[in-house]
């Protein structure tokens, strides 16, 4: 697929038009790969470092903070969907922003800063993330871990050469009830590492969630420290 004309904003209009089926599709564990892997690998992830504070970027409907809300940490969610935004206030007690990442990028200062964990988990869509994932850094502590899952290159690649490049998810395999299709950008492992480092972010760990009985990977985890590693907690 060629780049769509302003993929940000299909990208929003997509989201907003399915924010109800979303959270139902969520909230409902109608997701396979979210039941039997990726929900529990982005939970394990985080928790493994004990956050006090988590910035969730790209919350949707909120369920990653209603899950670590019970470990008492401070929660921050933002997203460009305001209809998600309040679906994820209905069920939430963390603070909520309608911030898009371009402003985000430019208004870090909204969120709050010292955030020792911030998550996107499968919220990177667009192609230029180098602006976001650095504004990222000045929000997280001197110690803070970012925490990228997105889905699987080589499960997501399908048919097409394996290449950064826009594709366009329908939600087929979703039900009826997503009317709007998503335009999303797709990158190979090569490209995720790049765009980490390129925003002053570096790989401390891979993870490859797989499906219990195929074995196939479900995602791509990359758990990333401050460039300076010397300021990082990990070993
Ligand atoms: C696949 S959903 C994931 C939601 C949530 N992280 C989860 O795990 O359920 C992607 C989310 O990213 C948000 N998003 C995508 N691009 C965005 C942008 N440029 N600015 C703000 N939010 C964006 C969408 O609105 C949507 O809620």
């Amino acid at each position: 697929m060629s780049k769509p004309p302003d993929p940000a904003k299909q990208l929003r209009r997509s989201w907003d038009a399915n924010a109800h089926a979303w959270s139902a599709a969520v909230r409902e564990q109608k997701i396979e790969s979210r039941r039997v892997a990726t929900d529990a690998a982005i939970l394990e992830a985080v928790l493994a470092h004990s956050p006090t504070r988590v910035l969730d970027v790209g919350c949707g409907e909120g369920w990653l903070i209603r899950a670590l809300a019970a470990r008492g940490s401070l929660l921050v969610g933002v997203d460009a969907s305001a209809a998600l935004i309040e679906a994820a206030r209905e069920h939430n007690s963390g603070a909520f922003h309608v911030l898009s990442y371009a402003e985000l990028a430019v208004r870090q200062e909204q969120v709050g800063g010292g955030f020792d964990a911030v998550v996107c988990n499968f919220s990177l869509l667009e192609e230029d993330v180098v602006p976001l994932l650095s504004a990222l850094r000045q929000v997280s502590a001197p110690g803070g871990l970012l925490y990228v899952q997105t889905v699987h290159p080589w499960s997501a690649c399908g048919e097409a050469a394996y290449r950064d490049g826009w594709r366009t998810e329908t939600f087929a395999s979703f039900g009826q009830a997503f009317v709007e299709p998503m335009p999303w950008y797709f990158r190979t492992l090569a490209s995720w590492v790049s765009v980490v480092h390129a925003a002053g972010w570096r790989v401390a760990e891979v993870r490859e969630p797989l499906h219990p009985e195929t074995g196939k990977p479900l995602s791509l985890l990359l758990i990333c420290g401050l460039s300076d590693l010397s300021a990082n907690r990990l070993p």
